[in-house]
């Protein structure tokens, strides 16, 4: 790691217990019907596997990569898929699975195009959210962590593609992207 770490905010055995609960809800609310984890590349990976492993109900999973940051740590608003689902989801249950919500941006479009296709129903999944996401219309049925307005890394969250296999979601230190 090096000096890039500047502090754990979240660690392994947290992540553990909440997707635990979070694992828990999601059985429960979605007993008896059927469901479709979408997991958004590539910062969901982790939270899918693990989170999916938790999980009694047995589930289909699909992925669909769209464009985000790029090398900075701004929202650039710009969504494009990049991969799309291989699922037609037409009266399927979906939940979307996401690392972080920051700006909302990318889910609202993302929820918006999901929608289109006719789905059952569009529920959405992610381990963070932080305070600038309570701004937009988009409705979060499960948060893992509500997290300050920091940039994160670690556990599926990168900079500059680095660091998404930290066990654990920490802050990068300010002078790495200063
Ligand atoms: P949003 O559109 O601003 O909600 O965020 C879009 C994407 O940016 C997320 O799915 C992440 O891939 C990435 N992102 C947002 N905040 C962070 C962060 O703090 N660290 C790493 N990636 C982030
Ligand atoms: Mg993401």
């Amino acid at each position: 790691m090096g000096d890039a770490l500047e502090k754990v905010l979240v660690t392994e055995e947290q992540i553990r217990t909440r997707h635990r609960e979070m694992a828990a809800e999601i059985d429960a609310d979605y007993a008896g019907r059927d469901l479709l984890l979408v997991g958004v590349l590539k910062g969901a990976v982790m939270v899918m596997a693990d989170l999916a492993r938790e999980l009694h109900h047995p589930c289909a999973m699909d992925w669909m990569a769209v464009s985000s940051y790029g090398a900075g740590t701004n929202s650039s608003g710009v969504v494009r898929i990049l991969k799309d689902l291989d699922t037609d989801i037409q009266n399927r249950n979906v939940l979307i699975v996401e690392d972080v919500i920051d700006s909302g941006l990318t889910l609202s479009w993302l929820v918006g195009n999901l929608r289109s296709r006719g789905p059952a129903s569009v529920e959405i999944c992610t381990m963070v959210r932080k305070p600038l996401a309570l701004d937009v219309d988009l409705e979060v049925r499960y948060v893992g962590f509500d997290l300050p307005n920091e940039f994160i890394i670690g556990y599926g969250l990168d900079y500059a593609e680095k660091y998404r296999n930290l066990p654990f979601i920490g802050t990068l230190a300010p002078h790495m992207y200063s």
